[in-house]
């Protein structure tokens, strides 16, 4: 079994490089079906997640190939409609394959998710809008099996602004006949991503990044080119870590703005920052006030960075109380955290952590992989060397952490 030991103390110095956001590049390659011409994707992330979604096009009958950190993706010939199990099973968020496939086959046949670690996570929203557009649905075995002669454009509210589901519909709506509005829809970054890339093939997408999305269905799509945005939650990781250890870091590919709400609450725990021309540099220096936190969609607080915020303040000054709105059950580090001194009670959905002068070093486990960064967080700050073990759930979504956290002096060593 693989773990990570990460012993403490050490002041974080130095530049640290984001790389392409994970959650904008899976839609995207599933986007890529959409479109028979070859696509190029820039800063394209090596991480666990893209060669399962590689692969889940790759069975479909798409080529995929990776050149450093760009992937050439090809789905001329895309002739099979079920998506494996297997590897559905192992990531989530191979479900946006649903709405491009379906876009461009007229039926997809894909393992209904079930649950994970932090939640339920029903697709309930997800069904609903393709159903709208014209798609049957049918539970078949545990597959999900997904019919649609013909797509038709439509209005569709969605109640929550659920980011797969938007994605989802963005994508069937964007092959189907007339125009789709989606109403309430997410506008995280990602989104605004997956709808310039598929302008970029010919799509007529306007209004994403805001709560109404306004897609007219075109029939043709055609080769591109396109870099993926920065990781957003990477880099407010690699942030909090530098400033939890009283560290001195440049992060750089960062795009601020993405970041508002999780600056603002830097500032108001006394977190020192500038935002320079090459990216944000965290002049840190350990000793933070308790803040207040309250997870949400986008722009309000993300709850990817939730994990990591509250390590940190297990540390500060004061009583901090976190509320987790958008997932029913994200708070499996804290149990991890309290083994490592951490004090910190669950009450409903949300947690209060009471700051501590120390964390000291103790064998934990990452459950999920933003839980996987708080400990790292918690471990380079605490004494003595911690043991975190499941580290593929970490190498799922961050992109050679450990010798990005080493280049910039923490002590982080991967022993198989
Ligand atoms: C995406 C991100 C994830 C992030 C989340 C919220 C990817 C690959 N993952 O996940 O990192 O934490 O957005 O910013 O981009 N829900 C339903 N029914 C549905 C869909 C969602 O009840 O049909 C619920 C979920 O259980 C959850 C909430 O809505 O409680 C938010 O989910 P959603 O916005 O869909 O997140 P994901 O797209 O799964």
């Amino acid at each position: 079994m693989s773990k990570l030991l990460v012993t403490g103390g050490n002041f974080l110095e130095g530049t640290i490089a984001v790389s392409g956001a994970k959650n904008a590049v899976l839609p995207i390659i599933a986007a890529s079906l959409l479109s028979g011409e070859p696509i190029r994707l820039d800063d394209a992330p090596d991480l666990l997640d893209v060669k399962v979604m590689s692969e889940v096009i790759k069975s479909l009958g798409a080529s995929v190939e990776r050149d450093g950190s760009q992937l050439k993706i090809c789905a001329t010939n895309i002739d099979n409609i079920e998506a494996p199990y297997d590897l559905v099973s192992q990531m989530r968020a191979s479900i946006v394959i649903m709405g491009p496939l379906l876009a461009r086959l007229g039926r997809v046949r894909i393992s209904h998710p079930g649950g994970c670690a932090i939640g339920s996570r029903p697709i309930n929203w997800h069904l609903k809008g393709l159903e709208a557009l014209g798609a049957e649905i049918h539970m078949d075995h545990g597959f999900l099996d997904v019919k649609a002669k013909n797509l038709r454009g439509t209005r569709i509210y969605l109640d929550f602004p659920s980011v797969g589901a938007t994605e989802n519909i963005m994508m069937a709506a964007a092959r189907a006949q007339g125009t789709t509005v989606i109403e309430n829809a997410a506008q995280e970054p990602e989104i605004v991503d997956l709808a310039n890339f598929i302008n970029q093939m010919g799509g007529k997408i306007r209004g994403a990044g805001t709560s109404v999305i306004h897609i007219e269905g075109v029939r043709e799509f055609h080769g591109t080119v396109h870099t993926v945005i920065p990781d957003r939650i990477e880099a407010g990781s690699y942030l909090l870590m530098a400033a939890a250890t009283g560290g001195d870091v440049l992060v750089q590919n960062v795009i601020s703005d993405h970041l508002k709400p999780v600056l603002a609450k830097m500032e108001e725990a006394g977190i020192e920052f500038n935002e320079e021309d090459e990216g944000i540099r965290i002049r840190g220096n350990g000793n933070y006030q308790a803040v207040d936190i309250k997870t949400q969609v986008h722009p309000g607080f993300p709850t990817d960075l939730q994990a990591p915020f509250l390590a940190l303040l297990t540390k500060s000054n004061g009583t901090a109380v976190v509320t987790e709105t958008v997932f029913e059950n994200r708070f499996m580090h804290v149990d991890e955290l309290k083994r490592m001194g951490a004090d910190v009670k669950i009450e409903g959905r949300s947690a209060i952590v009471q700051g501590t002068s120390c964390l000291y070093a103790a064998p934990v486990t990452a459950t999920d992989l933003r839980a996987g960064a708080a400990l790292i967080l918690a471990a380079l700050t605490a004494e003595g060397t911690t043991e975190i073990r499941g580290i593929h759930h970490i190498e799922r979504g961050y992109e050679r952490i450990q010798e990005k956290i080493s280049r910039i002096g923490g002590k982080i060593e991967r022993v198989d």
